[in-house]
């Protein structure tokens, strides 16, 4: 009666022996068909060595656009590609709302699920981006998803970002900022917040407040750059490195002779109230005799440059000088580039003069020099709206853009043209995952 089962238990093992050794061996050669894509032990780098890993990730990490767009056509200059995405622009008035401070408090409550569902990169994608840090400080006052599809696209682990948000932002805003802030270790507030009021002196305040604490981290970075909300990059990091790389040390931003209808801007006092006013109190010319230059406020500068700035008392003394001028973000950064003995630094020369198409800083199309490109304009019309005479991007600008060597443009908004950064989410995401082998 026990014999026929007991003939069964004895053929079942040598059927679970073989099949157990076949799925060892299994294990065994998919352990090293795939070893490329398993992450090297401590430093969470990736080895996007072969194609099938590659594959596997960007499966797993793409941002492909939604709808019915074709974003490589909009990207290599397919007009009538560009004209159907615009026309649903306009078609689509009200853009389905964007997300708000309480869906990001909501979502990164749970900051596991947040990185998954946001496809944020949490490993580093190359040794040689793993070995050059960059800092980021981030000045932002609104526009929650603007900010956290920024964030998401320059965010690798090895960086470090400082966010300064006004202090006079909602609170809804703070919360939904700080709950995004905390799922990262590299990602913090700036300690000291200030009231940003448009032109004064707070708007290089805050950058500074979140440079002094950039330097206090323990991350050796390399070079800064600063961003607004209204910013996107145009590169990826492993791009950035590579341009940082190649600038040998030196700074990189806009920095030319003033245009003489600018210079009431520094000859007499102004008054910070609710916003900013001329005293027309004059005011001194600037210690040691610093040339002004102009530029505007987004700098690519080295770690030794703003360490100077904090430490060399001729900084600190330009810095109390600058403090009662009009928009001293777009003459501080550009003057102190141009002094001898600031690390970094061009020789004032005007053969060293750099406008903001010839720096990589950042890409802005004025609304005042758009035109014909045959009749000497710089560049052509903006395909979305102007905002403060600076071109708020539309899809047909996408083209362009691209072409350009800028680390950054500005500006970007999602509920002016969202195609727009679909697309460029889409192509840096392809680039960050195939861009080495191209
Ligand atoms: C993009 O990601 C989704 C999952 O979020 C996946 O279903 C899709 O196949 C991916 N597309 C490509 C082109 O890899
Ligand atoms: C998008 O356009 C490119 C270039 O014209 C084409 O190769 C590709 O197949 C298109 N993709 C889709 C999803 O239609
Ligand atoms: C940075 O560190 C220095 C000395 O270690 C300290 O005096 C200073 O208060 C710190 N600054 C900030 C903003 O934490």
């Amino acid at each position: 009666m026990f014999g026929f089962p007991k003939k069964l238990w004895r053929i079942n093992t040598g059927l679970y022996l073989i099949c157990g050794s076949i799925l060892f061996l299994f294990t065994i050669v998919l352990k090293f068909t795939s070893l490329d894509c398993y992450l090297n032990d401590a430093r969470q780098i990736i080895d996007l060595n072969t194609a099938a890993c590659r594959d596997h990730y960007y499966k797993a990490f793409n941002l492909s656009a939604s709808g019915k767009k074709n974003c490589t056509k909009i990207i290599e200059g397919d007009w009538d590609e560009v004209r159907q995405t615009l026309i649903e622009n306009l078609e689509v008035k009200k853009r389905k709302v964007i997300a708000s401070d309480k869906d990001y408090i909501e979502l990164a409550k749970d900051c596991a699920t947040f990185k998954t569902v946001r496809k944020y990169i949490t490993f580093r994608l190359s040794t040689e981006e793993a070995n050059y840090p960059i800092a980021y400080s981030m000045v932002v006052h609104g526009d929650i998803e603007a900010f956290e599809r920024l964030l998401r696209s320059i965010y690798t682990p090895q960086n470090i970002y400082c966010v300064h948000v006004d202090a006079k932002s909602p609170d809804t805003f703070h919360q939904a900022l700080r709950a995004i802030v905390s799922c990262f270790d590299n990602v913090f507030v700036a300690s000291k917040l200030e009231s940003v009021v448009y032109a004064s002196w707070s708007r290089v305040q805050a950058d500074l407040n979140c440079m002094e604490d950039l330097l206090n981290s323990t991350v050796q970075w390399k070079y800064l750059i600063n961003t607004c909300g209204s910013d996107f990059p145009l590169k990826t990091n492993a791009e950035i490195v590579k341009t940082l790389k190649s600038l040998n040390g030196k700074n990189n931003m806009e920095s030319e002779e003033p245009p003489v209808g600018k210079k009431w801007r520094w000859e007499s006092r102004f008054e910070v109230k609710e916003n900013i006013v001329n005293t027309n109190i004059k005011k001194s010319s600037p210690p040691l005799n610093i040339n002004i230059f102009s530029g505007n406020a987004y700098i690519v500068v080295t770690r030794d440059f703003v360490r100077a700035v904090f430490e060399t008392s001729f900084a600190k003394d330009f810095i109390e000088w600058a403090k009662d001028t009009y928009s001293p973000d777009e003459f501080l950064w550009a003057s102190l580039h141009r002094v001898p003995w600031m690390p970094g630094s061009f020789p004032r020369h005007s053969k060293f003069d750099t406008s903001d198409m010839n720096a990589v800083a950042r890409l802005v199309k004025w609304g005042s020099l758009e035109g014909d490109i045959q009749s000497g304009a710089p560049y052509s019309s903006c395909t979305g709206i102007h905002r403060r005479e600076v071109c708020v991007y539309g899809t047909g600008d996408l083209h362009w853009l691209l072409q350009q060597h800028h680390l950054f443009a500005n500006k970007f908004d999602p509920k002016v043209d969202d195609h727009a950064l679909q697309c460029l989410e889409e192509q840096l995401r392809f680039k960050s995952f195939y861009g080495n082998i191209m």
